[in-house]
């Protein structure tokens, strides 16, 4: 790729520095403050279609597919519509129900990935519709689908998605605005999120601001074999995502778990090798989070929590500015980025070009 690395020594750096430009690009030109809703002109979905929505069905792969998961949580909150996500992949095999009254949602960042195109286009042969959130314009996916939205994410090279997630995630959030305003969603509340999406690009050079601490913490829990990742409801798929990233990068064996099901199971792994970041907003559920936290230490875990405010819990604390509850999520994923960049770098790993990997997978 000849992109210019902009005095970066990686892509993935590159990459996650832009991020406050890019949120800016995704919101630029559709805030309408007049009637406190947002304007996606390419959905090609009317206000009766869309109130004619009962259910959403989001596809993806890989951190698109986590940025989905985000996705569907806004929906959900913001549009009360029904909403999960699924990897396109199984979908496809499993010979789902396509129901009239549900609408797909395609999302990729290169818009090329054949899992997810193979989704849309056997969606469209039985007759669904299908919308597409994509990065790459004029990409087989984004032809394909019947209307959508663009990510506006830029050119992305590191084969580890960090800006197109959080682009993908903020695109969910205008969509569920979108949505939300034609159906019940009050006045009020449009413009509260739209004030909260307007917040994002500061806090997030806020959140990059802090790298020299992300670095020295990426450097205290380096010597981890495994790493556990927990979040519950909002920071559930910020966990999954982190996960993914450090994985894909380090090559440290990480996984996800909602808090709540720790004691389920994978309480059993918590020793001090193995250490737990904690994703825990300042929301209803703080008080749940903190209990997690205790049960961990009870078992001489050692655990980092990226949180709105100090964790005594915690043995670190990466301290993020707090948004709107509901956009929360879209800041906490951004210090793990760095600290899965930084993980990796001190190890040495090949970051843009991680071992068997590939930036889209088009074949199946
Ligand atoms: C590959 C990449 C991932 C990416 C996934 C989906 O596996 O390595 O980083 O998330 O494909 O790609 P897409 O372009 O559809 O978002």
């Amino acid at each position: 790729e000849s992109y210019d690395m902009g005095g970066h020594d990686t892509y993935m750096h590159k990459e996650i520095s832009e991020q406050a430009d890019a949120v800016d690009r995704v919101l630029r030109g559709r805030i309408d403050d007049r009637f406190s809703t947002v304007h996606l002109g390419g959905l090609n979905l009317d206000a009766r279609e869309a109130r004619g929505v009962r259910r959403i069905k989001i596809l993806g792969c890989g951190t698109s597919y986590h940025a989905g998961q985000i996705g569907a949580q806004l929906i959900e909150e913001l549009a009360r519509i029904p909403a999960d996500a699924e990897p396109a992949s199984e979908f496809r095999y499993r010979n789902p129900v396509v129901d009239p009254d549900t609408l797909y949602v395609a999302v990729s960042q290169s818009g090329e990935t054949y899992d997810v195109l193979a989704a849309v286009q056997e969606l469209k042969r039985k007759g669904a519709r299908v919308l597409g959130v994509v990065n790459v314009v004029g990409s087989a996916i984004a032809r394909e689908a019947d209307g959508g939205t663009y990510v506006h994410a830029g050119p992305e090279v590191c084969v580890v998605s960090t800006k197109c997630f959080t682009n993908t995630v903020v695109a969910f959030a205008l969509l569920a605005l979108h949505l939300g305003r034609i159906r019940d969603l009050s006045v009020a509340d449009g413009k509260r999120i739209i004030d909260g999406l307007r917040r994002l690009p500061e806090q997030i050079s806020e959140i990059l601001g802090r790298e020299d601490e992300i670095k020295r913490l990426a450097a205290e829990y380096a010597d981890a074999k495994s790493m556990m990742f927990i979040g519950r409801v909002r920071g559930y798929p910020v966990a999954r995502e982190a996960s993914l990233k450090l994985k894909e990068v380090s090559y440290i064996h990480a996984e996800a778990y909602p808090a709540s099901e720790l004691k389920h199971g994978p309480l059993a792994l918590i020793e001090p090798a193995m250490p737990t970041v904690a994703i825990v907003p300042d929301d209803d559920l703080l008080e749940k989070n903190r209990a997690a936290m205790e049960e961990i230490k009870a078992r001489s875990g050692r655990i980092l929590a990226v949180a709105h405010q100090v964790q005594e819990k915690a043995d670190h604390t990466i301290v993020v500015p707090k948004n709107e509850n509901e956009l929360d999520p879209i800041l906490m994923g951004i210090p793990l980025q760095l600290f899965a960049y930084h993980t990796a770098l001190a190890m040495g790993r090949d970051i843009d070009k991680p071992r068997n990997l590939a930036k889209s997978v088009t074949v199946e």
